[in-house]
């Protein structure tokens, strides 16, 4: 999955900067006063916040990042400087639930700031789904060495200069407001799940190229799903197989890894949603 890494990287790195003139980043205050919407959460396939946290890091790509036991991997790269995708099993060990939840949520270690943590995706889960995530990272043992911390390439040296680079915490601020749009009330929930999902790759507006993922192959705008049947899709999400029984570069993967752990009610809001998008 290097590629996916790559995509963040050029644009995250001003952190380093960021972190030799700040203080000790704090929780931002306007994050914890955001007005949960109680039908804005991932079905509840088991009463356990374990279980519950265990298909969450599959669908939301936390496995993609950081290897599928969590363990991390190392992004290094000679122009961009040092990086690894942290070892989680060490994270729980040494960060509180509190911790643990401002980092994924909002980009920030108690020490300093994330780079290439996409944790804007992340900012609007809901609690009960965020605590789940929590839990099964602190049931995690731990596994395997703990990681170094990033440094600044050449590369990254000049993305900072340039601003070009943003931090984990900056994407936060940046895209806080921003959401696919709204389609009404009876697909805000689709429109939920997209905004921690399929946004990542398929741009914040779903009409593809985000802008995040430089490495990666083209991706198509979601309005490619008028195409589909929703036996298509439902296909597509559980097998990986494309419209034609294609195999995919990159999204045939992600469906099975991620995409397959999603119930037949959040696979069929998403297609509605798409759909109606599609005629948008
Ligand atoms: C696109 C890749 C990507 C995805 C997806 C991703 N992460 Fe990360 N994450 C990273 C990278 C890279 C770092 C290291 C950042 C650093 O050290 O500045 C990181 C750091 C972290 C940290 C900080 C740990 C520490 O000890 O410093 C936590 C916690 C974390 N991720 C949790 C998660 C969770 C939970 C998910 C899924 C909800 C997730 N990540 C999804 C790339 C990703
Ligand atoms: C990690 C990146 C990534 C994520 C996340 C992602 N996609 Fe994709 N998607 C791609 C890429 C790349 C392609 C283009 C095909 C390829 O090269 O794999 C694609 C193609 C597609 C296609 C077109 C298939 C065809 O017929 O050619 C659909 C539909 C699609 N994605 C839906 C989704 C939905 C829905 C989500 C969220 C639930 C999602 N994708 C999340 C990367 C991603």
């Amino acid at each position: 999955m290097r590629m996916l890494q790559m995509l963040t990287l050029s644009v995250v790195y001003s952190f380093l900067i960021a972190c030799e003139y700040t203080p000790k980043p704090q929780s931002t205050k306007a994050l914890n006063d955001t007005v949960v919407n109680e039908s804005h959460r991932f079905d509840q396939l088991s009463v356990d916040p374990i279980a519950h946290g265990e298909r969450l890091v599959a669908v939301l790509g936390c496995i993609g990042c950081h290897k599928p036991d969590l363990t991390g991997e190392d992004w290094s790269d000679p122009e961009l400087g040092v990086l690894w995708t942290a070892n989680l099993t060490h994270s729980a060990a040494e960060f509180s639930n509190e911790e643990l939840a401002v980092m994924i949520t909002e980009g920030k270690r108690p020490d300093r700031v994330l780079i290439d943590m996409p944790s804007f995706l992340f900012t609007k889960i809901h609690p009960q789904d965020l605590t789940a995530l929590v839990s099964y990272l602190k049931s995690l043992p731990v596994k395997g060495n703990k990681h170094p911390n990033p440094t600044i390439g050449p590369k990254l040296a000049e993305d900072i200069a340039s601003g070009e680079f943003k931090n984990a915490a900056q994407q936060v601020d940046e895209k806080l407001s921003q959401s696919p749009v709204d389609l009404g009330e009876q697909h805000s929930f689709a429109r939920f799940i997209l905004r921690a999902t399929c946004v990542e790759c398929h741009g914040m507006d779903l009409d593809g190229n985000a802008e995040v993922l430089s490495d990666a192959p083209p991706r198509p705008s979601l309005r490619i799903i008028a195409a589909y049947s929703l036996e298509d899709f439902k296909n597509l999400m559980r097998t990986g197989k494309a419209l034609g029984n294609r195999d995919l570069k990159m999204m045939s993967g992600v469906a099975r890894w991620r995409y397959s752990q999603l119930t037949d009610r959040e696979i069929e809001a998403i297609y509605n949603y798409l759909i109606k998008f599609s005629h948008h």
